[in-house]
């Protein structure tokens, strides 16, 4: 289990100490998005050499105290979570309490979403009494109809291939049920498409002071069927997009990184 003790520095702007404070009034101010406004942030872990998972497959392996400090916060101040079928499966993703006792918590549930195109949702999530939206395609919709109630099932059929999710209608249907801040947890699958589509207004990208190797994938990654015949990996370069650093958050213990990236 995760703490929040751990003591924090906030390097840019900065510096400033962030001691441990259950409140989190300050973190909360630092990550801020006003209610009702439409944000999309992508919250993700990385290791200094650019994994995504440790050993076990789970980004648990790779995140820490300071990671899960700004986890909860961000967590706090969400409409819904946004995450891929796939880290729903790896996670085992349950229905998602809202962190207590924060400065920043909003007052009604947080709700999950799931992308998937097959429309199979894990079953810990098909049981319980809080299921997920999931945001799917055509066939997929009758899979995940089979599973949950009708109307948490979004069919949103992509123009070029009705079996495809067109995601920014998803974060449009998200929006018009009050779901307006969205916090994507991932995984990688899912940031690549989001990135790509420009639908992600800041990332927040721990770096965690680990290295993991070449066997786990970035915190970016292709579908399984992308392009083959280009050299690193198969799939040719996103033409460079910039980001600006809205602050850098330094954990004085261990190294860790924690850094707010803007993307618009
Ligand atoms: N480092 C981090 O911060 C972090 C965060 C999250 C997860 N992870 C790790 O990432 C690994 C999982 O990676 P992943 O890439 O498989 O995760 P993922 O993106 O969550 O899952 C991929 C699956 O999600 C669905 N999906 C994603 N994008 C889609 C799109 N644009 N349209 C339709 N469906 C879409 C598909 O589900 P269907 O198969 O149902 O069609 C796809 O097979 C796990 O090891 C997990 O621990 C790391």
């Amino acid at each position: 289990m995760r703490s929040a003790t751990t003591p924090l520095d906030l390097l840019v702007p900065g510096p400033e100490h962030l001691p441990p404070d259950p409140a989190e009034t300050r973190l909360a101010a630092l990550y801020e998005t006003p209610a009702g406004t439409p944000s999309v942030r992508a919250n993700m872990v990385a290791t200094v050499d650019g994994g995504a998972w440790g050993a076990d497959h789970l980004s648990g392996s790779i995140n820490d105290d300071a990671d899960w400090r700004v986890f909860r916060v961000l967590r706090a101040a969400a409409d819904v979570v946004l995450i891929g079928a796939g880290t729903a499966r790896h996670e085992g993703y349950t229905a998602l309490d809202r962190p207590a006792g924060l400065a920043s918590a909003a007052e009604q549930p947080l709700e999950l979403a799931l992308v998937s195109r097959s429309g199979r949702v894990p079953q810990q999530l098909t049981t319980g009494d809080r299921p997920p939206l999931v945001l799917t395609g055509a066939a997929g919709a009758r899979t995940a109809a089979r599973m949950l109630p009708a109307d948490r099932v979004l069919a949103l059929p992509a123009a070029h291939d009705p079996d495809e999710v067109d995601l920014r209608a998803g974060l449009a249907a998200l929006a018009d049920r009050g779901l307006a801040r969205v916090l994507c947890e991932g995984g990688p699958t899912l940031l690549a498409a989001m990135l790509a589509d420009h639908l992600v207004d800041e990332l927040c990208v721990t770096t965690s002071p680990l290295t993991v190797g070449p066997g786990p994938s970035r915190i970016v990654a292709a579908p399984p069927h992308g392009p083959v015949d280009t050299p690193a990996g198969g799939v040719p370069a996103a033409p460079p997009a910039p980001a600006r650093l809205a602050h850098l958050l330094h954990a004085p213990g261990t190294g860790t990184l924690l850094a707010r990236w803007l993307l618009r």
